[in-house]
C-alpha cells in the first residue's frame, strides 16, 4: 500500500488511474465500520483510495479538533488488511493553504439534527469532500450511514452541483453489544462507554414500539426519551423522527421513519439512528 502525503502526487495518480478509482474518505482513527467501506470498495473498483484527514473546517471553535484521536501507523494497518491501495493524508496547510477562500454549501437539509447543534459543521464537510473529489477523481465514493444526515448532504451536493460519480451508502457496523462504531468511543470513559449503551436501547425501544404498532411521533418519542433518561449522565442533544429522504420532522411515522438522536456522555458527543420499518 502507497502513502500519498501531497494534493500534487495524488491529482497525478488520480490522473493517471481515471475512472478506476473507489474514495473512502474518513477521518482517520480507522475501524471495523471504515474498514466495511474499504471492502466494498475494492468490489466497486481496482483501485482503492482512502483518506485520512482530520479536516479542521468542519470543527466548530470548542469543539474536539485537537483532542480528535490521530494514528497512521494503526490506520495504515487496518486500511491494508481492508485492501486499500493508497491512504491519501494531505496536512491542513496543504488542504487550505494561506488565503483559502472557497467553501460549499449545501442550504435546507444542513439546518436541523447535527447542523443544528454544530453550526458550519456541514459547510466544512461538504467543502472537504467537494475537495476529495476533485483530488482524486473517484468514480464512486462510499460513506456510512452512522452519519446519516451527512450522505444525505453529500448526496444533495452531488445532485445539486452534477458531480459525476457514484455515491453509495453503507449500514451501521456496531460492536457486540450494540453501540455504533466511532473513532470517538475512545474517548469514553469505562463507566461512560457502559453507559452509552442507552443510545441503541433507545433505539431498541423505538423499534419494538414502532414493530407493535405505534405510530404517533409523540409516543415514540416518549418511549425513546425515557430509555436515554434512564441514565442520568447522558445528556440528549437531539432525539428526533423524521421523512429519511426530506429530514422534515413528522406528527405521525410512516412505513420507513429516521430516528436520529445524538447524546453528550462526559463530554463525548456520540450519534446514532436506524430507520424505523427496515431491517
Ligand atoms: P469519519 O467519522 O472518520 O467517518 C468516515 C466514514 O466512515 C463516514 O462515511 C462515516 O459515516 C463512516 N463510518 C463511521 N463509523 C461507522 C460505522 N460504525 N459504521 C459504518 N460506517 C461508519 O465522517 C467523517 O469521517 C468526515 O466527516 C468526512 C466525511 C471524512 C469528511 O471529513
Amino acid at each position: 500500500m502507497r502513502v500519498i502525503q501531497t494534493v500534487a502526487e495524488m491529482q497525478q495518480f488520480a490522473r493517471e488511474h481515471r475512472g478506476q478509482i473507489a474514495l473512502v474518505p474518513t477521518m482517520g482513527y480507522l475501524h471495523a465500520g471504515h474498514a466495511s467501506l474499504m471492502i466494498e470498495a475494492k468490489k466497486r473498483a481496482p483501485i482503492v483510495v482512502a483518506s485520512v484527514f482530520v479536516n479542521p473546517t468542519q470543527f466548530g471553535v470548542n469543539e474536539d479538533l485537537d483532542s480528535y484521536p490521530r494514528d497512521l501507523e494503526r490506520d495504515k494497518q487496518i486500511a491494508t488488511e481492508a485492501g486499500v491501495d493508497v491512504i491519501f493524508a494531505p496536512t491542513a496547510p496543504d488542504m487550505y493553504p494561506k488565503g483559502y477562500l472557497t467553501y460549499v454549501n449545501v442550504e435546507g437539509i444542513t439546518g436541523h439534527l447535527c447542523g443544528a447543534s454544530r453550526p458550519g459543521h456541514f459547510r466544512g464537510v461538504t467543502t472537504v469532500v467537494a475537495k476529495l473529489f476533485n483530488i482524486v477523481a473517484p468514480k464512486v465514493a462510499l460513506f456510512g450511514k452512522k452519519d446519516f444526515q451527512q450522505l444525505a448532504v453529500i448526496r444533495r451536493m452531488v445532485r445539486d452541483l452534477n458531480m459525476d460519480l457514484e455515491i453509495v451508502g453503507m449500514p451501521i457496523v456496531r460492536e457486540a453489544d450494540g453501540l455504533a462504531m466511532s473513532s470517538r468511543n475512545t474517548k469514553l470513559s469505562a463507566e461512560d462507554r457502559r453507559k452509552a449503551l442507552c443510545l441503541y436501547r433507545s433505539i431498541g425501544a423505538a423499534r419494538t414500539a414502532f414493530a407493535a404498532g405505534e405510530r404517533s411521533v409523540a409516543k415514540l418519542r416518549e418511549t425513546a426519551v425515557s430509555v436515554i433518561a434512564a441514565e442520568p449522565a447522558a445528556e440528549i442533544d437531539y432525539l428526533e423522527f423524521r421523512d429519511p429522504d426530506s429530514l422534515e420532522p413528522l406528527e405521525t411515522a410512516e412505513a420507513r421513519t429516521l430516528y436520529a438522536l445524538a447524546v453528550r456522555l462526559g463530554g463525548v458527543r456520540l450519534i446514532d439512528n436506524c430507520i424505523l420499518g427496515e431491517e
